[in-house]
């Protein structure tokens, strides 16, 4: 080829990559284009869903299904018997103001799969049993609260960047490094539980993480499996491990769980949300900065994307949504239709002003889009029209606010998500 030749196509192709390349975000609200959401009220075959019982028997169903199919994959049956062991109890944690509880919980069937402990922080001095809010962590079960007391998780950590270093653990330098994010001492005096464990415990979240955790321990071919492009992934895995721990507080008789939340920050927000959508135990679902993959829509054009999504994270979803990556127009779902997999139970997604890659408008207006679904039931859901305005929550079955600050989960959020619960729980 002649040289000069081979070096515009070398330039071609540079170009070509830096205006599709999956680090390009698009930030510019002029820039987004217009988009047009797959229906939430029309079925498969066409028809109008026009009351509540076709949309629990009909269309909820097919919608339930597109996500299995073309984003986190389908779960597995029930692998046989959950076993289910208090290991320790401390009926003075946090002062007093707590009983702590550690649960292991395994599979009779899988001893590969190590199991996960699960921290239980029950409200001590009330009369009845404590409505509960189960939650996975980043950090294990000694950096969600600073008592000295909670042993080190010994499993493998993520480092800071996001690096799949598999050699990583945990250091007593990380005790209560999430402590802020977990308002304990709110969240008991608001007569909460709180049940948490580490998200490494069920899989470690990296591309190989699987196959040391829970899905390979599943799976017959263990870590040699060849997944099929609709099997789960691991927000799937993780979503199970929150199911898991709602099985043991129903076992709890402290716990109320008629009344259970579930919550998640970020990549945790997306499996807050995948969990609530299967389990329907969980009657509040919480969306803690979820973004791309959790509450924002995927058809905005506005910071992540689904390209860059699947090329960062692929072991999160099933291996079909990466047909997605060049066109999310062409995926049957948006995420609006995993929100509405909600109704009629109560969901609240938060956004944070300064955490444009989540894309908060697009998180917003996924909420908003659900209101039909919700009025099928006689219920309200966002209640607005517009984008409100920063620290102006709202919302009555489908809350929303964005606060100032950046992406985290802070007091101000915790406030909101327990009056919330407040307002349909109790
Ligand atoms: C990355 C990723 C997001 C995710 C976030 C997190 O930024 O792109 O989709 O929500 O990590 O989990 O912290």
């Amino acid at each position: 080829m002649h040289p000069l030749r081979l070096f515009s196509l070398t330039l071609a192709l540079a170009s070509t990559s830096l205006a599709q390349g999956p680090n390009e975000a698009n930030y510019d609200e002029a820039k987004v284009g217009t988009f047009t959401l797959p229906p939430l009220l029309v079925a498969a075959d066409g028809s109008k869903i026009t009351t509540s019982e076709q949309w629990i028997s009909k269309r909820r169903p097919e919608v339930l299904e597109l996500f299995r199919e073309n984003v986190y994959g389908r779960t597995p049956p029930m692998p046989g018997d959950v076993k289910m062991e208090v290991t320790a109890t401390k009926a003075d944690a946090l002062g007093g103001l707590a009983t702590r509880k550690f649960v292991h919980i395994s599979l009779a069937q899988h001893p590969l799969w190590q199991g996960m402990d699960v921290m239980l922080y029950i409200p001590n001095g009330l009369s009845k049993s404590a409505p509960v809010i189960c939650g996975l962590s980043f950090g294990g079960n000694h950096a969600v609260s600073k008592e000295a007391d909670i042993p080190l998780s010994t499993r493998w950590m993520r480092d800071a960047k996001d690096k799949g270093i598999v050699a990583n653990r945990a250091t007593e330098a990380t005790r209560g490094t999430e402590s802020s994010r977990w308002a304990l001492e709110m969240i008991m005096k608001a007569g909460y539980a709180v049940a948490t464990a580490y998200y490494g415990d069920i899989e470690p979240d990296h591309p190989e993480g699987w196959k040391t955790g829970l899905r390979a321990a599943l799976s017959p071919e263990g870590a040699s499996t060849q997944w099929k492009a609709n099997d789960w992934g691991a927000i799937g895995a993780w979503s199970w491990g929150l199911s898991r721990m709602l099985d043991y507080c129903e076992t709890d008789k402290s716990i109320d769980t008629k009344h259970a939340a579930v919550i998640g920050h970020s990549r945790l927000g997306k499996t807050s949300l995948w969990a609530g959508a299967q389990d329907e135990r969980f009657g509040f679902v919480i969306s803690n900065c979820s973004g791309e993959g959790g509450a924002a829509l995927s058809r905005r054009n506005f910071g992540e994307t689904t390209k860059r999504i699947t090329t960062s994270f692929p072991h999160w979803f099933c291996a079909n949504y990466k047909k997605y990556a060049d066109d999310a127009n062409a995926n049957p779902v948006d995420q609006h239709m995993l929100i509405a997999l909600m109704a009629p139970r109560a969901i609240y997604i938060a956004s944070a002003e300064q955490d444009k890659w989540a894309d908060p408008k697009g998180e917003f207006l996924s909420g908003k889009a659900v209101g039909i679904v919700y009025s099928l039931f006689g219920k309200t859901g966002v209640g607005v029209d517009e984008w409100p305005e920063v620290n102006h929550p709202v919302g009555d079955w489908v809350g929303y606010h964005i606060r100032t600050g950046i992406h985290d989960v802070t007091d101000y959020d915790w406030e909101q998500y327990l009056k919330f619960a407040d307002r349909h729980f109790k």
